[in-house]
């Protein structure tokens, strides 16, 4: 595993810097409101619009520091009539130690803490529920090797940047990811690439640019027709 760094970003959220990648796991200019932005306003909160849905299947590309999964938990609270089912895929999990010292939970924030507690306290490759209407799969394995027939409302793809990990951008892998949509099924990134945008339209899927999180001017969503 390469080696981790905790560094504060713009909104005093912390990240990881991935040193030999040089390489960090959220954006520089706020961790937590890059998060919110992209994966839970323009993810999660968009698919719910659509269509009233009782059970959402949602697929993480890099689990990573588990703060999507935990935003996406503690929004599911807020929404008990539907059931969470979030698979996060990571080949290299972050240790423990680096874990708890990340400043995502304020202090008197007891649910907050169990939640993260419960999601990286889960067992690996075993589907575990966390709360009434929310199970959580953890996978370690890498987008490249799955072998998935599951198909899913929504999911979150935050590979590393395309300069920095380019085989996660290439188009089959695109296709493979966008492939397992469910119908109405969003796939949401912080990257706005136009080779990005060019794979996507290519593969007939709808492509939206959107506003991206503060210090980028715009991130992508597909929808599955
Ligand atoms: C940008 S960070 C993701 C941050 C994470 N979502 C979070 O909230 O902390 C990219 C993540 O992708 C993981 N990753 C690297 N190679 C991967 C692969 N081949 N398939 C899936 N995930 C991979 C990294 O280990 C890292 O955790």
């Amino acid at each position: 595993m390469d080696s981790l760094r905790i560094i504060e970003t713009g909104d005093g959220s912390h990240t990881l810097l991935n040193t030999a990648l040089d390489e960090t796991y959220h954006s520089r200019h706020g961790a937590l409101r890059e998060s919110m932005h992209v994966f839970i306003t323009h993810g999660l909160l968009h698919r719910l619009d659509i269509s009233a849905v009782t059970t959402i299947n949602i697929l993480e590309v890099g689990l990573g520091t588990g703060l999507n999964a935990w935003l996406t938990m503690l929004e599911a609270d807020k929404h008990p009539s539907v059931q969470f089912h979030y698979v996060g895929l990571e080949p290299y999990p972050v240790e423990e130690s680096v874990l708890r010292q990340l400043n995502y939970i304020q202090p008197d924030e007891t649910k907050h803490q169990t939640y993260f507690n419960a999601i990286h306290q889960a067992t690996w490759e075993q589907a575990s529920s966390l709360t009434d209407n929310f199970t959580l799969k953890k996978q370690q394995i890498s987008l490249q090797d799955i072998e998935e027939e599951s198909h899913y409302d929504l999911i979150y793809f935050d590979a590393f940047a395309p300069n920095k990990q380019p085989e996660l951008w290439e188009k089959p892998i695109i296709e493979k990811v966008t492939n397992l949509l469910a119908p109405s099924g969003v796939w949401v990134t912080y990257s706005a690439k136009g080779q990005l945008k060019r794979d996507l339209k290519s593969l007939g899927l709808q492509v939206e640019t959107l506003p991206g999180p503060p210090g980028k001017a715009e991130m992508v969503r597909t929808q599955c027709t």
